[in-house]
């Protein structure tokens, strides 16, 4: 039987890990600039914390966890997000005492969406969390990083979304005016909106069935029902990207699908992307940790989609700037050449050069051809007429040049002519 791998999930194959450890480790530099420090966190957790997290009725808990009953009749589920996670261990670990603890997460998520180009059900995200402060300064300081981390990595073609939903009072106030609203005109709206109305009214906003836009076009809209607190939080945020020269796009209807945030939301969309066009998404939740059990304090934090990343390098046409270590292969024909081939290949390695052995019996045609398919840069031969002249052959595989050397000098005439190569 032939096994496939699952709809919605990928293999990523040595052609393009360069690629993903290049964004990894850009992001890691980043973050590091900012104070942040990893965590890891479990890929599963209790299935409680992400419903009392995420929200009962948003479409991530109701219909794309991977959940089930494991042996121990716990309810477990593969996280869908991190954000979740991070502020039970924040709390479990006691990284409160750490004042604001800033803390980042590279790694996979699982939702079961439908598959599409930038929609995976197993997918990888690099987020940041600033936990413990109700300061605008962080919410500001989280979006400049996201944005100086696309500089970094040669991606232009975005824009930055941003909008605010106001404190928990706000919010719930805003949803009742907005669900009055749209009651007069719930005829015009979709039969998703139509079950949102009683569920989840603020999703509708988001809607992109035209009829649907219409509707909310005439909208009351958040903005205009903030408390002076969140205003005030919300001009400072927008103060503090000024001071950065951050550019943003301001959008009443940004609202996010996940229930914990309040006040600052924001969405990175790239214009390269098809319908799945956020990049980047985040905001506070300043609610969050003491719904989970701690002391109430803010926080604030976002995730970038490592798919949609490559997506978008790749709508740019982006090369990065992977630096390759020179390869050298290394050919041994017979047995008695392969064991003295053997030894330098060692002290090559040992000195931290990449040489993949060519020590398969077979002819030098064969092994040159492996050579030029794996891409190496340096090819070894040692035959029975250099091992007679104690010696072996060098080859440049770019100019095919060819020289023969001693034996007990190759390491040292290798090793400059890679130093000279970089
Ligand atoms: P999110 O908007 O659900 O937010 O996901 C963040 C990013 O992950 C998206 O902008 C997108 O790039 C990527 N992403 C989401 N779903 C998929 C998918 N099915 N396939 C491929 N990429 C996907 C969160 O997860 C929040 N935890 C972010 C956050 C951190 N908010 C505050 N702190």
């Amino acid at each position: 039987m032939k096994f496939k791998a699952l709809k919605g999930v990928q293999d990523i194959l040595p052609g393009e890990i360069d690629k993903w450890e290049y964004l990894e480790d850009c992001a890691k530099e980043q973050f590091s600039l900012y104070g942040f420090n990893q965590i890891k966190i479990p890929v599963i957790e209790e299935t409680g914390l992400f419903v009392r997290s995420i929200g009962q009725q948003t479409d991530i808990v109701e219909k794309e966890m991977y959940s089930f009953v494991d042996r121990g009749k716990r309810e477990i589920s593969l996280r869908p997000e991190a954000t979740a996670s991070v502020v039970r261990a924040y709390l479990e670990h006691n990284l409160t005492q750490l004042g604001v603890a800033k803390l980042y997460y590279i790694g996979p998520m699982f939702r079961g969406e439908k598959p599409q180009s930038g929609r995976n059900r197993q997918f990888y995200q690099m987020g940041i969390e600033a936990l413990g402060s109700y300061d605008p300064y962080f919410d500001a300081e989280v979006i400049t990083l996201a944005v100086e981390y696309l500089t970094e990595i040669g991606i232009k073609n975005f824009d930055l979304v941003l909008n605010t939903v106001g404190c928990s009072h706000d919010k719930a106030a805003y949803a009742k005016l907005l669900k009055t609203y749209l009651k007069t005109e719930e005829k015009s709206l979709c039969e998703n909106c139509q079950n949102r109305l009683e569920r989840n009214v603020l999703r509708v906003l988001d809607c992109k069935n035209p009829n649907c836009k219409k509707v909310i076009h005439s909208a009351p809209i958040i903005n205009d029902h903030l408390c002076s607190e969140c205003n005030d939080h919300f001009k400072s945020v927008k103060q503090y990207l000024d001071l950065s020269g951050i550019a943003y796009n301001l959008s009443p209807y940004l609202v996010r699908g996940l229930d914990y945030y309040t006040k600052t939301v924001f969405e990175i969309t790239h214009q390269g992307l098809g319908s799945q066009n956020a990049i980047c998404a985040g905001g506070r939740y300043d609610n969050l940790i003491k719904d989970m059990g701690g002391l109430a304090q803010g926080a604030t934090g976002f995730a970038f989609g490592i798919e949609r990343l490559l997506l978008a390098a790749s709508a740019e046409e982006i090369v990065f700037p992977i630096q390759k270590k020179t390869v050298i292969y290394a050919i041994g024909l017979g047995e008695d050449n392969c064991k003295e081939l053997f030894k330098i290949v060692a002290v090559l390695r040992r000195k931290k050069n990449c040489v993949i052995n060519g020590f398969e019996q077979k002819s030098l045609k064969a092994h040159m051809k492996q050579s030029h398919k794996l891409g190496s840069d340096i090819t070894l031969i040692l035959g029975e007429e250099e091992f007679k002249d104690n010696c072996i052959l060098i080859r440049d595989m770019q100019s095919g040049e060819q020289e023969k050397v001693k034996l007990n000098e190759v390491v040292a005439i290798l090793e400059k002519k890679i130093k000279n190569k970089v």
